[in-house]
């Protein structure tokens, strides 16, 4: 129904009126979008009193010039706050920064007022009253990419509880992992696009801005409900994976997260996808192998599937790793945990996980190629070389459940740090050895990114990571 535009207006002016005399509430939790063009009179927001601190974050959903200016207040007796109100203790400005969002934390016993004061240039603008931070987001991740696919994931959430069993009930975690989701876990929307294409990164990195600037930056918004689901890959905790699929091939793409209900964007990460001819497909969701989410040397999964999950792997790799971690388990519970703690400092659980980790980064070899690495060359001469190693059509895999490759494939070798995580929180009486830097290493480990490579000497490598938020990869972490 449409109102005649002269009654609009007579409610319009008294919505006015009311606001002048009661300032607009903003709701613990709810983000108010507003443009600067219809600020109540005073421009002035209430935030609820609360006896536990709160977080008051301003976020622009375009280019500003900083004209557009923020006060904030927890004096009651200041009912819209401007710059000659600033003591910096109870009354502040919130200065918005190049990303476009800022945020301010303090008590607010007896409630207090947010103020904007209008600048040259119209905005779109969303304020938010949080109990928690809401502007420290995280990256998003970059499991793997094909020639037109990729495996991503969300910044993590809801970090599960360490729980270190103790003697009598030492428990290991079963062979084969099974964990309980979240609930009612944060949802989160992707923007996705070619990075030639698109200039998000030079825009105010918040929700807003994103999500208008998506049309004309040819990004993809892509939802939670898409989603693989929510997957625990590590303790960082739970996050959202996607596959993607209909990518081009040798493309560097944008990619940033937004999680409902926080103003703030995740930052940007890249991903370069594969030549056409990569024939490696991806590999994830695998419960006894929670970290494996890359391109693995194996025939396509059969059927409608684009990639491999633990239901389309072929017969016997599953129960082969299962049975491996299990006799591994049994070995460690019965000589070295429960009664006597073996190191202050490393746990029979630690080094569950961390064999874990290494058996399945030596089981599930990880395939990655020269081609999209020449892209990278491009853009910074100085970028060092990936742990690559040629593997023949019909070589013999390390995990002999695996069967044989039937092309040529380069190998993204394991980084040695994995193993050496491995051999530093287990037992030494168990005998795991990884090979010594100077020696054999590099003949099956990627040596020399994380830790530089001399024996005993952790840190200090060429990259200090297995893989940045570029899109570079230099070894396989597991
Ligand atoms: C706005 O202020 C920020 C931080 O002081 C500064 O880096 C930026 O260049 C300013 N932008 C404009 C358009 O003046
Ligand atoms: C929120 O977290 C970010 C990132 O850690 C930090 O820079 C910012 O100062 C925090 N905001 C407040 C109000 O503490
Ligand atoms: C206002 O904030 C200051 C610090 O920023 C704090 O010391 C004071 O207790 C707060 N006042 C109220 C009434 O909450
Ligand atoms: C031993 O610990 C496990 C896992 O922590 C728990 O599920 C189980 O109930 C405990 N058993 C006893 C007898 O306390
Ligand atoms: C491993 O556990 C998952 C559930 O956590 C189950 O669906 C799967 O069948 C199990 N796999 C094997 C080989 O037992
Ligand atoms: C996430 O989205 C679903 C579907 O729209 C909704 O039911 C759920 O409540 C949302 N969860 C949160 C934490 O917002
Ligand atoms: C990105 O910015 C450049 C330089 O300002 C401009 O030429 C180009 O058209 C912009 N592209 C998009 C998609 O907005
Ligand atoms: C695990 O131990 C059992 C019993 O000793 C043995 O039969 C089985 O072959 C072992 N599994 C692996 C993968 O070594
Ligand atoms: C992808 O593009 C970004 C932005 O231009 C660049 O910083 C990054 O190095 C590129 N990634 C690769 C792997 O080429």
């Amino acid at each position: 129904m449409f109102l005649p535009i002269p009654l609009l207006a007579v409610i319009q002016s008294f919505l006015v009126l009311v606001d002048a005399q009661q300032p607009q509430q903003l709701v613990l939790e709810r983000v108010l979008d507003i443009s600067t063009a219809n600020l109540p009179n005073p421009p002035a927001f209430r935030i609820p009193a609360s006896t536990d601190p709160l977080f008051v974050t301003v976020a622009l959903c375009a280019a500003h010039d900083n004209s557009t200016r923020f006060f904030l207040t927890n004096d009651s007796s200041i009912s819209n706050p401007g710059a000659s109100d600033v003591d910096s203790v109870n009354t502040v400005e919130i200065g918005i920064p190049a990303e476009g969002f800022g945020s301010w934390s303090t008590w607010f016993t007896d409630g207090g007022v947010l103020s904007v004061s209008k600048g040259s240039t119209v905005l779109e603008i969303q304020m938010l009253v949080s109990a928690s931070n809401s502007t420290d987001m995280g990256f998003p991740l970059v499991g793997d990419t094909t020639s037109n696919q990729a495996l991503v994931f969300s910044p993590p959430f809801d970090p599960p509880p360490i729980d270190s069993p103790t003697f009598p009930n030492y428990t290991l975690p079963s062979a084969n992992l099974s964990f309980t989701p979240p609930a009612s876990p944060p949802n989160y929307t992707l923007i996705l696009a070619p990075t030639a294409q698109s200039n998000l990164t030079l825009l105010p990195r918040t929700a807003c801005a994103l999500r208008v600037a998506a049309p004309a930056n040819a990004a993809t918004l892509i939802p939670p409900f898409v989603a693989e689901g929510v997957w625990l890959r590590d303790s960082d905790g739970w996050r959202w994976q996607w596959l993607l699929n209909a990518l081009s091939p040798l493309t560097n793409y944008t990619m940033f997260a937004i999680r409902t209900g926080e103003l703030a964007s995740s930052a940007p990460a890249y991903f370069v996808t594969k030549s056409a001819t990569f024939n490696c497909p991806i590999v994830h969701s695998l419960s006894f192998c929670p970290s494996v989410a890359y391109a693995t040397p194996l025939a396509p999964p059969a059927g409608v599937a684009s990639a491999h999950t633990a239901d389309t792997l072929p017969d016997g790799v599953a129960d082969t790793l299962i049975s491996i971690m299990a006799n591994f388990t049994i070995t460690l519970s019965t000589l070295a945990c429960g009664r006597d703690v073996y190191s202050p400092l490393v746990t029979c659980a630690g080094c569950s996980d961390a064999y874990r980790r290494w058996l399945c980064a030596v089981s599930f070899p990880r395939c990655a190629e020269t081609q999209s690495q020449t892209l990278t060359s491009q853009s910074s001469a100085q970028v060092p070389l990936p742990a690559l190693q040629a593997v023949k059509s019909g070589a013999t895999p390390r995990n002999p459940a695996l069967p044989a490759f039937s092309s040529d494939y380069q190998a993204l070798l394991p980084c040695l740090e994995t193993c050496n995580a491995a051999d530093r929180a287990c037992p030494n009486f168990l005998g795991f050895k990884c090979p010594l830097p100077r020696f054999t290493a590099a003949d099956s480990y990627g040596v020399g990114y994380i830790d530089n490579g001399d024996d005993g000497v952790i840190g200090h490598g060429s990259t200090g990571v297995a893989q940045d938020v570029y899109g570079n990869v230099w070894c396989n972490i597991g």
